[in-house]
């Protein structure tokens, strides 16, 4: 889940305005540590991010360098667990993203290893060591080997003191190598995805799993694990680097929830342009199929329940099931038509179980932000989001624009939606529930729960919402069916508990659960799309009111964080691309 970033140039580049620059643009995957190694063997690492860590470094001058920003699945969050790692002599560096499942069993191969870490990394390079200096392998056989051992996920940057090369190893986690002509004469920038060098090109090479790289400062070459010759094609990509920086905002959650109007109003246009083929195209693999299961984590998960929401509406068969537990809880046939939906297209939860189905079902749609990325490369066919880059943890603008797309689907097959009017809507929802938002979160921010209530397409907005409070305000929230809250929940209500009821025109389910909670003392908050709540967002359909009334959820989550005076976009724990299972 952490970034890593590797750098060989033809003449020397600076570790603090290059290497550390490019992975700062990565640090949203992880930020429990930081660490650079140079090809001279000059390693640096602390635990915390990579600011503070910019400041105090000793700036050198090198061909050769890699980085990496972490987020600890094997130990804890100290600097001996940080990476870069060397062996015991320090002449073979690497850094890893992902997990080696069989670290013991590796570490077993090389006699009298003995890690000063804690880590699944570690061993690699001692096993490099090993194989190379003790063994007498080439480093393209150690390689080899290497993946002959080696069970589970990694993208791994090797470099070793002397040697002008850089190695790249890819299975299952992601990695990307780009040209990037105006760097130290030119210069081959490896890193796990294009958010490190998007500002400085628009071409990158995707790897295959199971493929490694032997990078020169002028050339490279890619193979197979077996060390067979193995093709790799340039990608052009549109990702705008503007979006990197936060302009007037002071987060970049704020940046990106104020951004909607324009991001939502990108994709619909693509749908006339751009995307109007693909949209069409991927329409009728739905209309084919018998059943469409959707597959998702966390917020793009919330985005599914509206999918299979209007789909239901329509007489469609549709699923939803979180991604790591789709083994347990779904069947898929050849009939079946398989949707993932994913901001980063990098979930490890949903790249495992695709993996296994790919095969044997009816095909595969994608709906992703970032283009290029794993889940849209095994796609049979996939509609970009458009949203541009997303920093902040939290999902914001990402997941409206799935909810667009996926009524731009719905559309496709009947559904009734007038989509031209959503980003007008969003602008104005913004405007108008500004105040009471920052006002509520004055209210709430010492709140230690939250309960959030919705039926319907409101339903999957209620566990939205809920995420969010607890992602980016650390308050324990439960968004809930409505419906359910009278078999358990509601012994939980007490005088003054804040209960968020979402209700569109005057749904008497939800205003009978209102009274519920309202009877048992709750502090509740309606809001209303007829003008009849608390907080009230635009007249629209029962669809279009889950988006304003997220929006909601954006802004007050936003402000209570604020107020709470929380890391609002890097929240403990937590990364954004979560790239491992
Ligand atoms: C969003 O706010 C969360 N940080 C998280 O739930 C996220 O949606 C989830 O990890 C899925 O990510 P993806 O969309 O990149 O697959
Ligand atoms: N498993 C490695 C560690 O814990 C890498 C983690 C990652 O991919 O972020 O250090």
């Amino acid at each position: 889940m952490c970034g890593i970033v590797g750098i060989l140039s033809e003449q020397p580049h600076s570790i603090r305005s290059n290497t550390l620059h490019m992975l700062k643009r990565l640090e949203y995957r992880g930020y429990d540590s930081v660490g650079v190694a140079t090809l001279e063997g000059d390693i640096q690492k602390e635990a915390g991010q990579v600011d503070p860590f910019v400041a105090t470094i000793t700036d050198y001058e090198t061909c050769g360098s890699i980085a990496h920003t972490r987020w600890a699945t094997h130990g804890g969050v100290s600097r001996v667990n940080s990476h870069p790692h060397s062996d015991a002599t320090g002449e073979f560096m690497i850094v890893h993203n992902g997990i080696i499942e069989n670290a013991d069993e590796l570490q077993a191969m090389v006699p009298g290893c003995r890690p000063l870490s804690e880590t699944d990394s570690e061993v690699i390079a001692a096993f490099f060591r090993h194989r190379v200096v003790e063994d007498g392998l080439s480093m393209e056989e150690a390689i080899q080997d290497f993946f002959r051992v080696t069970e589970g996920t990694y993208a791994v940057l090797l470099m070793r003191k002397g040697d002008e090369r850089m190695y790249a190893l890819k299975h299952n986690s992601p990695l990307a190598l780009a040209r990037v002509g105006g760097l130290a004469g030119g210069a081959f920038v490896l890193a796990s995805d294009i958010s490190a060098f998007s500002d400085e090109t628009g071409e990158a090479y995707f790897f295959d799993d199971m493929t490694y790289a032997i990078v020169a400062p002028d050339a490279f070459e890619v193979f197979g694990a077996d060390g067979a010759a193995h093709a790799m094609v340039p990608h052009s990509f549109e990702w705008s680097s503007e979006e990197a920086t936060l302009e007037e905002h002071p987060h970049f959650m704020i940046k990106e929830i104020l951004e909607q109007p324009q991001t939502a109003l990108r994709l619909l246009e693509s749908f006339r342009t751009i995307q109007s083929e693909p949209l069409t195209a991927f329409a009728a693999h739905m209309k084919r199929a018998r059943r469409i299961v959707f597959l998702s984590c966390g917020t793009s998960y919330h985005a599914s329940l509206i999918g299979a929401f209007m789909l239901n509406q329509l007489n469609y068969e549709a699923h939803t099931v979180i991604a790591s537990e789709f083994e347990n809880f779904i069947l898929v046939d050849a009939s079946t038509f398989v949707i993932a939906i994913s901001q980063s297209g990098e979930t490890m939860d949903v790249i495992l179980p695709l993996k296994q189905i790919i095969d044997d079902c009816a095909g595969l749609g994608a709906i992703v932000n970032v283009p290029h990325s794993t889940i849209q490369r095994l796609s049979t066919v996939s509609l970009d989001l458009l949203a541009g880059q997303e920093i902040c943890v939290a999902s914001t603008k990402a997941f409206t624009n799935q909810v667009i797309a996926l009524m731009g689907l719905a559309e496709r097959l009947g559904f009734d939606i007038d989509l031209s009017v959503i980003p007008g809507k969003i602008s104005q929802t913004l405007e108008d529930i500004d105040p009471i938002c920052k006002h509520l979160a004055d209210e709430l921010s010492d709140r230690n729960e939250i309960y959030v209530l919705g039926r319907g397409a409101a339903y999957p907005m209620a566990r939205e919402i809920a995420l969010k409070f607890k992602e980016i305000d650390y308050i324990h929230a439960e968004g809930m069916m409505a419906g359910e809250l009278k078999h358990g929940t509601l012994a939980l209500i007490e005088d003054g508990t804040p209960v968020i009821c979402l209700i569109p025109g005057s749904d008497r389910s939800m205003l009978s659960s209102q009274r519920e909670v309202e009877a048992r003392g709750a502090r509740t908050i309606v809001v209303s799309n007829t003008g009849e709540g608390e907080v009230n967002v635009p007249p629209s359909g029962n669809a279009e009111f889950a988006i304003y009334a997220c929006l909601f959820g954006h802004l007050l989550s936003y402000y209570i964080g604020v107020a709470r005076d929380l890391p609002i976009d890097k929240p403990r724990n937590l990364a954004k691309s979560v790239t491992v299972g």
